[in-house]
């Protein structure tokens, strides 16, 4: 076994822990993945009802019973019918445990097919919009109208309900766009997406009245429950932690510093790469304000002499990534002393989990470690604490506030590893440098002042290494170019350029010139992603 699978099983192990040894057990309920596009989103509905939840494979055994203790099983859609050859069934143990049961979609039509119902191929396929009428009682639908709107997403469906089985709803094209019984109970419509307004009525009633949940997973409990399996794991041991300043490097600090103080060594290294005002900040909030054992290494020259000549957009990621790793190492032998660190703290959070752990891969243990605060290498000798692995971002930002971490770094936008590297087209010099960290400074305060960064997912400023020709005054200018670039998103897979202002524009393009030597042209990038990418290299 390598290192990083040995790291993995031990988190694993440890999350069972905190869920046996909670001082309050809390509520659970997991969701099976068969395969949706929208299986997160489910988990994402259940957690923000307070109750906690996890995302299983269809084909994962009955033991996730026992680890997790679950209040209800929900199943979620997929892309195939009941009927293909190789479709994912509902696995026995479902039935078997007795608990309450949501089918969604395909889960529904696995719910009918496991228990000798009939699932057919509609005549009338329905994708999109639909209204549903409700033609008898059951709690799922508690406080909700006689008809409602849905999304539905499917080609098969339901033409009779398994023995016992009562139907709920009809669609236009469903005979039983909702059928139950008891406890259990099936839908063919989506209820965990935006397009079904009621959805998270029914997520709801299902969890509290169905299943008796209470909603006690609040960022409270979590952080008691994590502080307590932090402790236990670590003992008397030290914790290795590479700060990058972002949230999830941030919190993971915060988090791991309350249960075991000056045993963490968190580690911020300054690459000269960073924005204005990024290292002081660091510096304050981490060793200052939270009074942390924070190791702060200027490696500036050590990065900017290594990318000296270098201009390929992709040799700049790969020489700083190597350098990051050398500077750390180096410090984390520095900072050993008589003790060494047995462990490394990383921000992983959930959805790098899920990724590598979808269905396809049945080998469902052999979650891929992921590194990320600069790639460090999978033979490092430590065990690994990955404290966030559970969490979804927003979930993070929550534990962050009430950690006390400020909104500066709570609320951050995104930034990327290599810095200002690949914001700084071409070569990169010192002097280059402190004329994009003046520009883009400017862009960050005009866009907080507007009070537009809640919305706009990433904003910054790009030096382009082509100059044109101005007038200032009674000078002629020969200077260079800066682009600005604020988009929106929801993930960062895709994006679309922010539509800002045009006098917010014009301020941040009068600022910069007047107050940047070195800059005498502004442009504002209109491209999405795709075609294009957010950052410029
Ligand atoms: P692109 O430019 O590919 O960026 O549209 C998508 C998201 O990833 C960030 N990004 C990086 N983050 N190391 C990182 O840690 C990198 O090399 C890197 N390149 C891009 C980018 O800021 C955006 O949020």
């Amino acid at each position: 076994m390598n290192q990083a699978e040995g790291a993995t099983i031990q988190a694993e192990t440890a999350a069972e822990r905190l869920l046996k040894e909670s001082p309050t057990q809390v509520d659970t309920a997991i969701v099976i993945d068969f395969g949706s596009q929208t299986a997160q989103v489910i988990v994402r509905r259940v957690r923000e009802a307070n109750v906690y939840c996890e995302l299983v494979p269809y084909d994962a055994d009955a033991t996730v019973l026992d680890r997790l203790k679950p209040k209800g099983i929900i199943l979620s859609g997929g892309p195939e019918s009941v009927y293909a050859e190789g479709a994912p069934q509902l696995p026995d143990w479902v039935i078997g445990s007795g608990l309450p049961i949501l089918g969604i979609c395909y889960g529904m039509q696995a719910l009918a097919h496991a228990l000798g119902g009939r699932v057919a191929p509609s005549d009338h396929r329905e994708f999109g919009p639909a209204r549903v009428q409700r033609v008898a009682e059951h709690a799922l639908f508690r406080d909700l109208p006689a008809e409602f709107d849905v999304w539905m997403s499917h080609g098969d469906r339901i033409e009779q309900v398994p023995d016992g089985w009562e139907p709920l709803a009809v669609s236009p094209a469903s005979p039983m766009a909702a059928m139950g019984v008891a406890t259990r109970v099936g839908v063919q419509f989506h209820p965990e997406v935006a397009h079904t307004p009621l959805g998270r009525m029914m997520i709801r009633n299902f969890l509290f009245d169905i299943c008796g949940c209470t909603g006690n997973w609040t960022s409270g409990s979590f952080i008691d429950a994590t502080i307590a399996d932090i402790r236990h794991r670590v003992g008397d041991d030290r914790v290795l932690l590479a700060l990058s300043g972002g949230v999830d490097s941030s919190v993971a600090a915060a988090l791991i510093h309350r249960a075991i103080g000056d045993r963490l060594t968190p580690v911020f290294v300054n690459n000269g790469l960073l924005r204005e005002g990024e290292a002081e900040m660091v510096q304050e909030v981490f060793g200052r304000h939270f009074g942390m054992n924070l190791v702060y290494v200027d490696a500036t020259d050590r990065f900017l002499g290594r990318l000296r000549g270098v201009t390929d957009p992709e040799e700049k990621r790969k020489t700083i990534g190597d350098e990051f790793i050398r500077v750390f190492e180096r410090a984390a032998v520095e900072q050993s002393g008589t003790k060494p660190f047995r462990f490394l703290a990383q921000g992983t959070l959930y959805p790098d989990v899920i990724e590598s752990a979808t269905p396809d891969n049945k080998a469902a243990h052999k979650i891929k470690t992921h590194h990320n605060v600069g790639g460090l290498p999978e033979d490092l000798a430590f065990d690994l604490i990955e404290p966030l692995r559970f969490l979804f971002k927003d979930e993070v930002r929550e534990v962050g506030r009430a950690l006390g971490l400020p909104r500066d770094i709570v609320e951050r936008q995104p930034f990327p590893g290599p810095g200002l590297a690949v914001r700084l087209l071409g070569e990169i010099t010192e002097e280059d440098l402190a004329i994009l960290r003046r520009a883009d400074a400017i862009v960050r305060q005009e866009i907080e002042a507007a009070e537009l960064d809640d919305d706009v997912w990433q904003y910054f400023a790009v030096l382009l290494p082509v100059q044109s020709t101005g007038v200032m005054g009674d000078y002629r200018t020969y200077a260079k170019v800066c682009a600005i670039r604020a988009v929106t998103s929801e993930d960062a897979m895709t994006a679309d350029w922010a539509r800002l202002p045009h006098d917010l524009l014009a301020r941040m393009s009068s600022r910069i010139i007047n107050e940047v030597q070195g800059i005498n042209r502004v442009v504002y990038d209109i491209s999405s992603k795709p075609p294009s990418t957010i950052e410029w290299e």
